[in-house]
């Protein structure tokens, strides 16, 4: 890595940690840079399949209201990916033993498009959206009725159709757990229990895999008996 000394003449710099390098020229100048825990460091195999995609079309969509770029699942980590946790700490925040490799962690860095928060239209609450117990992310939680069918619904868009695992936080300081069915675009597509977490106050996520269409999907947790939902705070989709 270049940098510039103060008479102006180029000089390597910099210390190089947590990267990848991936078809081309790896590197290139890295006299004067300090370099471990990359990928070309640590002997990786690299291949298309540690991605979710190495395609770079979106790359051209318009940035966010908020002015980020778009969420893209270009050069995102696949699940599978052995790059995970192969990075060394720096002092940023990440998941799991060890930071992984490249610009974005995986699991648990949930891209901000792709939460849900149970208060926020197009979300549907059959019941009220709450504030009364802590821990809640957002501006509320929703607190169905205690009615069998007085669902939570989300719309979450996907970029490909295939399998996307969904992190539905929630609460239930009852006794007992709270049954719901999954319905995806209107079939029901999996049962889920919801443990009790021991106080309204104490949330916890869980982790459930379904099928998603390419485009808009409505994912409706759907209490099956007359306890209803737990309370339920957002949805997560790592699609
Ligand atoms: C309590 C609690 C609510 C919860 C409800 C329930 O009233 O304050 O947040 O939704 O129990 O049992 O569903
Ligand atoms: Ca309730």
């Amino acid at each position: 890595m270049l940098g510039i000394d103060s008479r102006g003449a180029a000089v390597g710099r910099g210390n190089l940690r947590n990267n990848i390098a991936y078809t081309g020229t790896l590197t290139s100048n890295m006299a004067g840079t300090s370099s471990a825990y990359n990928s070309w460091d640590l002997g990786v195999t690299l291949s298309d399949s540690q991605f979710q995609s190495v395609s770079t079309t979106g790359w051209d969509a318009p940035r966010r209201a908020d002015g980020s770029l778009p969420t893209l699942p270009h050069l995102r980590l696949a699940a599978t990916s052995t790059l995970i946790d192969k990075g060394v700490d720096v002092g940023l925040p990440y998941t799991g033993r060890a930071p992984d490799l490249g610009a974005f962690e995986q699991p648990g860095d949930t891209p901000p498009g792709q939460r849900h928060e149970a208060e926020t239209a197009p979300a549907v609450c059959q019941g009220t959206i709450d504030t009364n117990w802590a821990g809640f992310s957002g501006s509320g939680f929703c607190n169905g009725d205690n009615a069998t069918g007085a669902h939570a619904q989300f719309t979450a868009n996907a970029s490909t159709a295939g399998t996307a695992t969904l992190g539905i936080r929630f609460a239930n300081g009852a006794g007992g757990a709270r049954a719901a069915n999954l319905v995806v675009n209107g079939s029901t597509v999996a049962a889920v229990s919801f443990e009790s977490t021991g106080a309204w106050s104490t949330w916890v996520t869980k982790t459930v895999t379904v099928p998603l269409t390419a485009g808009s999907n409505t994912i409706r947790v759907d209490p099956t008996t007359t306890a209803g939902l737990p309370n339920i705070d957002y949805l997560d989709v790592n699609a």
